[in-house]
């Protein structure tokens, strides 16, 4: 069941099958090694089960990393093109969602498959539903790495880590790929949930939990970052798209703040209020730019309802602040449970940003989320996967 290999990559997921294929089209013995009974879960849940694959626009600024220029050189030699050639290679239908993102017309199956294809037309040996029991470091350059599984002991000069992050345990994610490192001498900058919905606690959380499932466009700002697109209201809390990517930019304690009026200004949108519609009230006026129920909500707990004709400048003024700069205070996250990504992770000072290899372990390897590199909502994240898993896959 064991034997040797030029490259032993430890996680079947976008990172590790995109560094696999690479390697095995160039002539390299590779072995995939997935603990869970099947590769690529992520990849099947995402995009709500269409994957949103990549994004046309993905470009270094779409990235949140303690160092912003690690991520430039493999997402230039791997752009959203390269892997958009290969979909068209193998006939899936796609199609643009909106920002560039783009989604499988039918199922996210068939970019698992179309990897899984890629593999076998490369040599590539996939054993899923393997352990790693013991990892040792040999002193021979042909067998550096051996790896004690389940299925059998192998043994590589190459060991790479795509292990992924520790987010949604329950579809196989570990730290892994972070105790590994650290076993070797690499230094792991804290994680934490990303791309995940906000909770809300006391007098924000009682005043919106019955409005759950209510959505509104917002621009949610936090600490210099700023988005565009819909907030939803859950019971916990606050979800959607807009929320989802700043709560990567926000740690308890920040000042969050939400644009309610998104692309218009407030001031101006209620004096023109109180010049067509006098009578009618400031709820009634909201009502009809977001949902009723919402605008009724915020008129009883933090501004008040009136004819628009009795509100004074100063008073208009006080509601447009309000309107345009509302803040939320959250209260926390629903951590790894929910979230898409994990932000921090193997520090980025230690690897090269060409090759993904250490500069500690010759023939040690980092790509995808294990590393601290993480994606705006979006396909950024899987840009970054096939990204980084090309570029190993070309240096192993
Ligand atoms: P990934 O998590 O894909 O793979 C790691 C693999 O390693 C897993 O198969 C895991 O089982 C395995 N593994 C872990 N520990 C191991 C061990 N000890 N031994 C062996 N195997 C081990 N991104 C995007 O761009 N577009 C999208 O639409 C979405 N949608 C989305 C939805 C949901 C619900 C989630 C949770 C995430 C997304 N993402 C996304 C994010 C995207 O899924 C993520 O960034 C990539 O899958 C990361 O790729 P990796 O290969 O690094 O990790």
């Amino acid at each position: 069941m064991g034997g040797h290999y030029d490259v032993i990559i430890v996680g079947g997921g976008a990172a590790g099958l995109m560094c696999a294929l690479t390697a095995g089209h160039r002539g390299r013995r590779v072995l995939v090694i997935e603990h869970a009974n099947r590769v690529g879960k992520k990849i099947l849940m995402s995009g709500g089960g269409r994957c949103n694959f990549t994004n046309t626009g993905a470009t270094p600024a779409n990235y949140l990393s303690a160092n912003p220029h690690f991520c430039k050189s493999a997402l230039a030699r791997y752009t959203p093109w390269h892997f958009i050639d290969m979909v068209e290679r193998h006939g899936i239908a796609y199609h643009e969602k909106e920002l560039g993102q783009l989604f499988c017309d039918e199922s996210s199956k068939l970019i698992v498959k179309m990897l899984l294809d890629e593999c076998a037309a490369a040599g590539v040996r996939v054993e899923t539903s393997c352990s790693i029991e013991k990892l040792g470091h040999g002193d021979s350059d042909e067998a550096r790495f051996r790896v004690h599984t389940t299925r059998g002991n192998f043994s590589a000069p190459s060991l790479v880590v795509a292990s992924g992050g520790l987010s949604i345990p329950s579809m196989g994610a570990t730290g892994f790929g972070y105790e590994l490192a650290r076993q070797f001498g690499h230094a792991v900058l804290p994680t934490r949930a990303g791309l995940v919905p906000l909770t809300l606690s006391g007098k924000h959380q009682e005043r919106l939990a019955d409005l759950s499932g209510v959505a509104l466009p917002v621009t949610a700002r936090c600490n210099g970052a700023s988005f565009s697109n819909f907030m939803l209201v859950t019971h916990r809390g606050v979800s959607g798209p807009s929320i989802l990517q700043i709560s990567s930019f926000w740690q308890p304690g920040d000042d969050l703040r939400l644009d309610l009026l998104p692309g218009h200004d407030a001031l101006e949108t209620l004096q023109q209020w109180q010049r067509d519609r006098p009578a009618a009230e400031l709820k009634t006026m909201l009502g009809e730019v977001m949902p009723k129920r919402f605008a009724q909500r915020l008129c009883e707990h933090w501004l008040t309802s009136r004819p628009m004709k009795q509100y004074n400048a100063p008073q208009l003024r006080e509601i447009a602040a309000v309107l345009s700069d509302w803040a939320l205070v959250a209260s926390g996250t629903e951590g790894y449970r929910t979230a898409e990504v994990t932000l921090g992770g193997v520090d980025t000072d230690e690897v090269s940003s060409s090759t993904m290899q250490s500069r500690r372990v010759p023939g040690l390897y980092f790509i995808g989320e294990v590393v601290d590199v993480t994606g705006w909502l979006g396909g950024y994240n899987f840009q970054w996967a096939w990204a980084s898993g090309h570029a190993a896959g070309n240096a192993v």
